[in-house]
């Protein structure tokens, strides 16, 4: 039997075991529950018990984890379907030396986060300023990885601002960068056109829409332009001085691109101190990472209750549920990293896979999710595993007392989840409301909570830029490592190909210069209404 099968048959074995129950071992909250740095991981709320644990470290190691781990940090050309290394970790552990290719990658690496700092600096402390006068606005364009990652840090770390005012542009929805302008005065917003090809379509349109707007106010609008990109020739050619262009490389995937050059907002809104600490905070969780044990290493153990709940127990969706409205962008970005990364049909070597690839992500902050969806996710016919963050203060003193009411509301979710209610108890329940008889039992029975619905709580001090640098590097590695265990290559994208190849397309027959006679006939329809509603 593989471990595989060991594991199937485990899941078989203790599918209808209440959570709670396995409390009645007073240690269980203790030995479910890892601690690193800042954080306190629990995941004792699961129907993982020490043999589960036990099998799933085991499948990690029979799954060669930490040797994968080595070879990405090394810069070993794990993107195998691209030919590239995957080396973000290297832009947040400046310090290090990283060979590729015969060649330390760091200096340059150095190079450009001095620039980054200078540049920052320059516009923060009005050295470097818009024909208005001092930058008082950024706006940052860019799509997928080039925007979720700053625009989620940025507004999660709202109360650390102390520069220029950051509005982020993503959708080719011409809607989305005239709202983002309407308010903005052009001879005071910086522009960066946020782009790892620089060739990505909405990103480009919005970047030249963004240019037309300032040089209708701004003698050389250019001049407030900055790019982001690893193609220096296409920003050069979109006229943007090398001076204010800042470079990477190729072995940053988009999704993984917010500590270098792409996190340049973020840098400008919270100062390169603050940026420094977020960083830190991320390269502590890699050293934590990759020098600790399986059995006590938070991505590794997140990554493996990711696989039981998904490969082994069925259950198709994540929900992530920060108790925290400045992450009120992050189950997006997670969006964007989980199911980018690992949504492959195929493994690395081309051939189908035998179990399902990554689950569908998806969440809301509390408590408003809990107006929302969470009746769903307790009385439902399907389980959602739910990831629950939540941070022990928030940084508003005067208002404590409503940090008080989240917590307890984040802390009453998991219980309730696991708890449920009996038929038993929601009978009694309306016994005493005076109901009897059929009503009674009618009543009764829509008020049953199943329970035994598992979650996860991570929980840290504060939300500081060094706890997002780790909840982020966290989840970074915790998707490696579900990758390596399904066998997938989690740094490539081809998903995202063919549609943006049909929207080429698509184009010229919505502007009526080609027939689109190859289209199926519902497009052709949906074309011929669109047509004609636009006359
Ligand atoms: O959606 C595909 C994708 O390539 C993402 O992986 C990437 O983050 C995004 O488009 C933006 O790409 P770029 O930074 O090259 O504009």
């Amino acid at each position: 039997m593989t471990i595989w099968q060991d594991l199937i048959a485990k899941s078989e074995a203790v599918k209808s075991r209440k959570i709670a129950e396995m409390f009645d071992n007073d240690n269980r909250a203790a030995s479910f529950t890892r601690d690193f740095g800042p954080f306190m991981l629990d995941f004792s709320k699961t129907n993982i018990d020490a043999e589960t644990l036990g099998l799933l470290v085991k499948l990690a190691a029979d799954c060669n984890v930490q040797a994968r781990a080595e070879a990405m940090f090394t810069g070993a050309k794990i993107n195998e379907t691209e030919g590239r290394a995957v080396l973000h970790t290297a832009l947040r552990n400046l310090d290090a030396s990283v060979v590729l290719d015969g060649q330390d990658v760091m200096p340059e690496v150095r190079a450009t986060y001095d620039r980054m700092v200078a540049f920052s600096r320059d516009v923060r402390e009005g050295r470097f300023v818009g024909q208005g006068g001092a930058i008082t606005d950024v706006v940052n364009i860019g799509i997928g990885g080039s925007d979720l990652g700053p625009a989620m840090a940025t507004l999660a770390l709202a109360p650390y601002h102390d520069g220029p005012r950051c509005h982020f542009v993503s959708n080719v929805d011409g809607a989305h960068i005239h709202d983002t302008l309407k308010g903005l005065n052009p001879e005071t917003t910086l522009v960066i056109v946020a782009s790892k090809t620089f060739t990505t379509i909405e990103t480009m349109t919005n970047a030249e829409t963004a240019k037309r707007w300032m040089a209708e106010k701004v003698a050389q609008p250019a001049a407030q332009f900055a790019a982001v990109s690893t193609a220096a020739d296409k920003t050069a050619a979109f006229g943007i001085a090398a001076e204010r262009v800042f470079g990477f490389a190729d072995w940053v995937g988009g999704r993984y691109s917010m500590w270098g050059p792409i996190g340049l907002s973020l840098m400008l809104a919270i100062g390169p101190e603050d940026f420094a600490d977020f960083l830190h905070g991320a390269a502590e969780m890699d050293a934590h990472f990759r020098t600790t044990d399986y059995a006590e290493n938070l991505p590794v153990l997140l990554a493996l209750v990711g696989i039981w709940h998904n490969q082994f127990c069925g259950y198709a969706t994540r929900a992530v549920l920060p108790y925290e409205q400045r992450l009120s962008r992050l189950p997006a970005y997670l969006q964007q990293l989980e199911m980018e990364s690992n949504g492959k049909r195929v493994s690395m070597d081309g051939k189908d896979l035998e179990f399902h690839s990554g689950p569908v992500v998806w969440g809301e902050p509390g408590t408003n999710g809990q107006h929302a969806f969470y009746q769903l996710i307790h009385q439902g016919t399907r389980v959602i595993p739910c990831e629950f963050m939540l941070g022990a203060e928030g940084h508003e003193p005067d208002l404590a007392h409503q940090h008080m009411l989240l917590m307890a509301n984040c802390l009453a979710q998991s219980e309730a989840l696991m708890r449920g209610r009996s038929l038993a108890e929601a009978t009694e329940i309306m016994r005493k409301k005076g109901l009897e008889g059929a009503e009674l039992e009618r009543q009764a029975r829509h008020r049953v909570f199943p329970g035994s619905r598992p979650s996860t709580t991570l929980l840290y001090p504060k939300l500081t830029p060094e706890v997002l640098g780790g909840i982020v590097a966290l989840y970074e590695h915790r998707v490696f490592v579900e990758g390596v265990i399904l066998g997938i290559n989690s740094f490539d994208q081809w998903g995202v190909e063919l549609g943006k190849e049909l929207a080429l397309a698509l184009s010229p027959v919505l502007e009526g210069q080609s027939d689109g006679a190859d289209k199926d006939g519902s497009t052709r329809q949906l074309v011929a209404r669109i047509q004609t509603l636009r006359g």
